[in-house]
């Protein structure tokens, strides 16, 4: 029987850190799933196509990795595609209690799917989705963290925003104050409601 693990994420962006666990976990799965969440409540800062994209892309070297993209609860989804497992990354201490309570409440909903837990290299130990989203707003240099492409599409999306943002409003001393990296609608959201509160 073919073991099918399922690689559950945000992926917002894709870093180093993703790409090292994939490669470790397809060694040791006959087939792994990067699988991206469709979360139609949150929007980041790359769409999911365009996340799926840079999966593909950067994984194109490993025969037995698949993108895909669900929504729903992750224990269904790795159900309907015969997954034996979910794989999770765990970098530091301060991750484990979250991964726990995950693990261990899909265990409740389907117990016939096991998680199973590696650890990255340890110069991805510090590495996230979310530090790396703020080093590209502030211009730093992310070609380390993430692959070239990843990089590459990180500084036009952040060009884009920009762009948009000076085009929608002047910046503000709202912005200075709170700028997250977070899409341009919830950026204006954001200074709209310090500026009534003012
Ligand atoms: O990269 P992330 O954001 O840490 O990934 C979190 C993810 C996608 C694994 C988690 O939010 C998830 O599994 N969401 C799907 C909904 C679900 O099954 N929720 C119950 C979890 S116990």
């Amino acid at each position: 029987m073919k073991r099918i693990a399922i690689y559950p994420g945000s992926f917002d962006p894709p870093t180093n850190g993703h790409l090292d666990l994939i490669e470790r976990g397809s060694k040791i799965f006959d087939e792994l799933i990067v699988a991206i969440l469709h979360n139609r409540e949150k929007r980041g800062l790359f769409s999911v196509d365009d996340r799926r994209a840079m999966l593909q892309e950067m994984t194109q070297h490993c025969q037995n990795v698949r993108v895909d993209t669900f929504d729903g609860l992750l224990v269904e989804y790795a159900v309907q595609q015969k997954a034996v497992a979910v794989l999770r990354g765990i970098r530091a201490i301060s991750d484990y209690e979250y991964e726990l309570q995950m693990a261990l409440m899909n265990r409740k909903l389907q117990p016939k799917i096991e998680t199973v837990f590696m650890m990255p290299a340890e110069a991805y130990s510090y590495l996230s989705s979310r530090l790396v989203k703020e080093i590209a707003r502030l211009h730093g240099d992310v070609s380390t963290l993430v692959p070239p492409l990843v990089a590459r599409r990180l500084r036009e999306a952040m060009r884009d925003r920009r762009t948009r943002l000076q085009a929608l409003e002047p910046p503000t001393e709202a912005h200075e104050i709170d700028s997250s990296v977070g899409s341009v609608t919830a950026e204006l959201k954001t200074r709209r409601g310090i500026r009534r509160r003012k």
